[in-house]
């Protein structure tokens, strides 16, 4: 096959699968292929039960492996036979030595540049599709230029801004693509080839070109911006809660101007997931090593009220369940990190539980996708924890349900037959505020939404 049309991911993780299958099912005629040194991933993807849960993934995925979407263990040949190459490894917060729980641990990423190097043979277009700090596209320029072959590497810089949950329809229809490339005849060339293929499907108005720094950094601060919407509104959640005013009134009040926009003004128990904390303390980390430590605390803040939220949500549960929790039952309602997804990396459930166990409480903990990351996320944490596939059987007997995901099954279940199940007084915390709160109230329940007084028995 030729080799410019013949395309391989490295990483087959939350991005590089789905990324990879929607350009296969687009791009009829280009090979794809995506590796990964995680041969349990690798199978799932090759299997029924994919290692992911997205919605419409399957489908997509069915249409096209085997016929140019392929997956496999087998690095250095696909590194051979490819013309282009996207880097989907993960970036995650470096644990250990300098800008430990702050810097992204380049690991990963350094690994796939030198496997790079050794393997191709030919000239690549090598794609940084993971979020990388600003300049990192420099770094991997100067491992590849340090080579004795004689092959030209030209890196870009193609940052994915899908979301877990709609990654299908994000990536069919997406607010934009972004490529940033150097501004040389090489550069501008690799450019063209990347716009090439999302030209496919993507209307060209939509694809935006920058140089790599700007590309880089537009990615964080995406992240940052949505971030930050959270943590403002969840912030003053805690002022509506003092003052009798509504979050979810103030919400709509302000987003209904045009200027500030609708999207992103939900109060919740706070942000998760692999990305938002990452890469705010990625540009914080940022901001401080080019020395602006201004810049720094102001984005520190985004991260540090997110913590609080959670914090305020479990000291609230606390509070109103008479001041102690210790050897009451707990119903977990959802544990991934948001809807329509099985990811729990980073989601508030694992703040909320690891906080109700140190208070002794016993959880009973329910999620339709993320039961097995759940048992994962909590394995070392001592206390009482207990898993159910059926909310029914996770409220039985419990004194509170607390509320984490913003699951859709939530809002139709018999909470008649489940305020029966409860120990009373039986309490809600719906930390999503998705429930029909009146209702609840009506029922029997106390309860106490995000950002809103509650409504109480007691
Ligand atoms: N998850 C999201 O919603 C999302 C959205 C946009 C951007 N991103 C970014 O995309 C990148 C990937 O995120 P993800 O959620 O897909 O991560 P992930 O952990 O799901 O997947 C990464 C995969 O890379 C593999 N890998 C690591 N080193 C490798 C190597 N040397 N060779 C081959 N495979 C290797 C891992 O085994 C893993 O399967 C990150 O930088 C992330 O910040 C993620």
């Amino acid at each position: 096959m030729d080799r410019s049309k013949t395309i391989l991911c490295i990483g087959a993780g939350y991005v590089g699968g789905p990324t990879m299958a929607m350009i296969a099912l687009k791009c009829p005629n280009y090979k794809i292929t995506v590796v990964d040194i995680n041969p349990k991933r690798i199978d799932a993807w090759m299997s029924d039960e994919l290692p992911i849960y997205e919605p419409g993934l399957d489908e997509v995925v069915k249409k096209v492996r085997g016929k140019n979407l392929f997956f496999t263990t087998d690095i250095a040949s696909s590194i051979r036979q490819a013309g282009i190459i996207f880097v989907s490894v993960n970036t995650p917060t470096k644990t250990f030595g300098a800008g430990a729980g702050r810097t992204a641990n380049l690991q990963y990423w350094e690994s796939t540049a030198r496997s790079i190097l050794e393997h191709a043979e030919e000239d690549t277009i090598v794609v940084e599709k993971s979020t990388l700090p600003v300049r990192t596209a420099e770094a991997m320029s100067r491992i590849l230029k340090s080579g004795s072959k004689d092959v030209h590497f030209e890196v870009l810089s193609n940052p994915e801004f899908l979301a877990e949950g709609t990654a299908i329809q994000d990536l069919l229809d997406p607010d934009r693509v972004l490529i940033g490339a150097m501004e040389t005849e090489s550069g501008q060339a690799a450019l063209q080839r990347l716009v090439d293929i999302y030209a496919h499907w993507v209307p060209k108005e939509k694809i935006l070109t920058t140089n790599v720094w700007s590309s880089e950094l537009s990615k964080l601060v995406a992240n940052a911006f949505l971030a930050q919407r959270i943590s403002s509104i969840n912030s003053i959640s805690a002022l509506c809660e003092k003052t009798g005013a509504d979050v979810a009134d103030v919400s709509r009040a302000i987003g209904t101007d045009s200027r500030i926009g609708a999207k992103f003004l939900k109060a919740s128990v706070g942000f998760g997931g692999s990305c938002f904390k990452k890469d705010i303390l990625n540009l914080v980390y940022l901001c401080e090593y080019y020395d602006l430590p201004d810049v720094a605390s102001y984005w520190q803040e985004v991260v540090t009220q997110n913590e609080i939220q959670s914090q305020r949500f479990v000291q609230k549960i606390i509070q109103k369940m008479f001041n102690t929790i210790v050897d009451k039952k707990i119903a977990i309602f959802g544990f991934a990190f948001k809807a329509n997804t099985g990811d729990t990396r980073e989601s508030p459930a694992i703040y909320v539980s690891q906080m109700l166990l140190e208070e002794k409480a016993h959880l009973a903990i329910h999620d339709p996708k993320a039961l097995d990351n759940a048992k994962n996320d909590l394995q070392n944490c001592p206390g009482n924890i207990s898993f159910y596939q059926d909310p029914y059987e996770a409220a039985e007997g419990a004194h509170c349900i607390a509320l984490i995901t913003e699951w859709d099954e939530f809002c139709h279940l018999d909470y008649e037959r489940i305020f029966k199940q409860m120990t009373k007084p039986a309490f809600i915390f719906d930390g999503r505020n998705i429930l029909d709160h009146a209702r609840l109230h009506a029922i029997g329940f106390n309860v106490y939404p995000i950002g809103s007084e509650g409504l109480s028995h007691l």
